[in-house]
């Protein structure tokens, strides 16, 4: 164990810390969390913790998350500016007015969405849970907020149901194009494409299966196939490699990096949890309205 990591052991004992990891961030990161895992399953992990501090490594919408499911608890970030832009890419007045276009609405927002445009809807999903929790809504209309890839994908799933697109988008998942796919397909003819549903449609077109980070990293483990091309941020290499020793797995894209969960390093965990800078604020309003649509989704995923 090098000093650092023995520091941040330390650190995180003496003040009763515990370190949740989203699987896009660096592998030494990844490697000291006692947590990794998708939205979903972190969002969990925050809303039961017995820890006094809550490290969240990953972007700004899920340490914002964490401290609205645990406001007694102190919820740090190594980096405050690590955002993920897709969680800005819906407007308030829009959502408003669809509800006056349709009765029965129901304003469903994927969990990459600031604290504020949660406030204006009836339920939060992520990636692993969003089709379910769509199909169990007593709505027709759904208008899914903010990623319009996941929404398609959805809509797909659920064809009884009328689901308005937001244009929201992630940068990183737009860059895995079908040609890309395609060529690697040709290169790898055995592989198999993994695909987040984040991507595109001609891409989720080409895949044999689409999931969360973690439905991937499951699929590969349990699969006897020993190729696959994987079409979502590179981070999901480090336990995809470390599960899985005698399979090989090719990235759509050279460069598939969220450059903000990629903020996160060893150096600013061990500081937040030796200053206690870098705390998670939200306030009262803001918290109370968000907590709603975040505690219906933890209750119909389940
Ligand atoms: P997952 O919930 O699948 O981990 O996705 C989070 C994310 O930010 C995808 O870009
Ligand atoms: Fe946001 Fe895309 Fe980064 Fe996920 S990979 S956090 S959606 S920018």
């Amino acid at each position: 164990m090098n000093e650092i990591t023995k520091e941040i052991e330390r650190l995180k004992k003496e003040k009763n810390a515990v370190i949740l990891a989203h699987y896009y961030v660096n592998d030494e990161v990844q490697e000291i969390a006692d947590y990794i895992g998708d939205s979903y399953y972190l969002a969990k992990i925050a809303g039961n913790t017995e820890a006094d501090i809550i490290v969240f490594c990953g972007v700004s919408f899920m340490g914002e998350s964490a401290k609205i499911l645990n406001p007694d608890k102190t919820v740090l970030v190594p980096d405050l500016s690590a955002d993920c832009p897709m969680a800005h890419m819906a407007e308030a007045d829009k959502i408003e007015e669809m509800r006056k276009r349709y009765d029965d609405l129901a304003v469903v927002c994927y969990i990459n969405s600031t604290a504020e445009l949660k406030c204006h809807s009836d339920v939060c999903v992520t990636s692993s849970n969003a089709v379910k929790i769509v199909k169990e809504l007593p709505n027709k209309n759904i208008f899914f907020i903010p990623d319009e890839n996941l929404g398609r994908y959805v809509a797909k799933q659920v064809p009884e149901k009328n689901i308005i697109l937001n244009d929201g988008f992630c940068h990183v998942h737009a860059d895995v194009t079908a040609e890309t796919v395609k060529e690697m397909k040709e290169k790898y003819p055995d592989a198999l494409v993994l695909a987040h549903p984040e991507c595109r449609q001609e891409v989720l077109d080409m895949a044999e299966y689409i999931g969360s980070t973690s439905g991937i990293i499951d699929y590969a483990a349990n699969s006897k196939n020993k190729e696959f091309i994987i079409c979502t941020e590179s981070g999901v290499g480090y336990e995809l490699r470390t599960r899985n020793l005698n399979k090989k797995f090719y990235f759509a894209g050279e460069r598939l990096l969220c450059s903000n969960m990629k903020l996160n390093t060893l150096e600013k965990v061990c500081h937040v949890l030796k200053t206690g800078e870098n705390e998670v604020f939200v306030n009262d309003d803001i918290r109370r309205n968000s907590l709603t649509p975040l505690d219906r989704m933890l209750e119909i995923a389940r």
